[in-house]
């Protein structure tokens, strides 16, 4: 039976973290090439004491993450990124990470969480549906570099 952890993100997680990001498309918001947050990026997120940074362990080995950043003054948070590595996947991993993210954000008084999800990632609409989300409007995603 394998053991899942989850613990705070640290600054030794930050290269197996954005390489598992970088890898996968489904947190990418454009098609053309893969971008995603850079090892800076991630690093500020962790210096932020708003953020929720967790990384998950199987049996000692880098299983996972997910961020996410609370905002103090409308006490809500948006679940922005989660992954699992494919080997680890089906095991409780993203399960064990939403329940450690949710009971860090209650201490935080936090009332009301909110995720984007791509309209074909089917695996994550059955996550959030068993973590008891419900499916909002539908929205198209416009970006741009200033
Ligand atoms: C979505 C993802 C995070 C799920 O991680 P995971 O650790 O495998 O999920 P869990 O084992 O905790 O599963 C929790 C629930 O999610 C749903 N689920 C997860 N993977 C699924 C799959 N392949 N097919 C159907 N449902 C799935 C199930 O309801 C599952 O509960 P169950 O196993 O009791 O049926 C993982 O597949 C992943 O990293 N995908 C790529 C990145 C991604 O899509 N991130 C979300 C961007 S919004």
């Amino acid at each position: 039976m394998s053991q899942i952890s989850v613990r705070k993100m640290d600054t030794a997680d930050v290269d197996s973290v954005v390489s598992l990001g970088l890898s996968l498309k489904e947190l990418q918001f454009q098609e053309k090439e893969n971008i995603w947050y850079s090892h800076e990026n991630i690093l500020g997120f962790l210096s932020n004491p708003d953020s929720i940074c967790l990384v998950a362990e199987i049996d000692g080995q880098f299983a996972g993450f997910r961020l996410s950043t609370f905002n103090p003054y409308v006490k809500e948070a948006y679940l922005s990124d989660i992954a699992v590595v494919e080997k680890f996947r089906r095991l409780g991993v993203a399960k064990a990470l939403y329940t450690e993210t949710f009971k860090i954000l209650k201490e935080k008084d936090c009332v009301w969480v909110w995720t984007l999800v791509k309209s074909k990632n089917e695996k994550m609409a059955k996550m959030l549906i068993s973590e008891g989300f419900e499916k909002g409007v539908n929205y198209d995603v416009y970006f741009k570099s200033i």
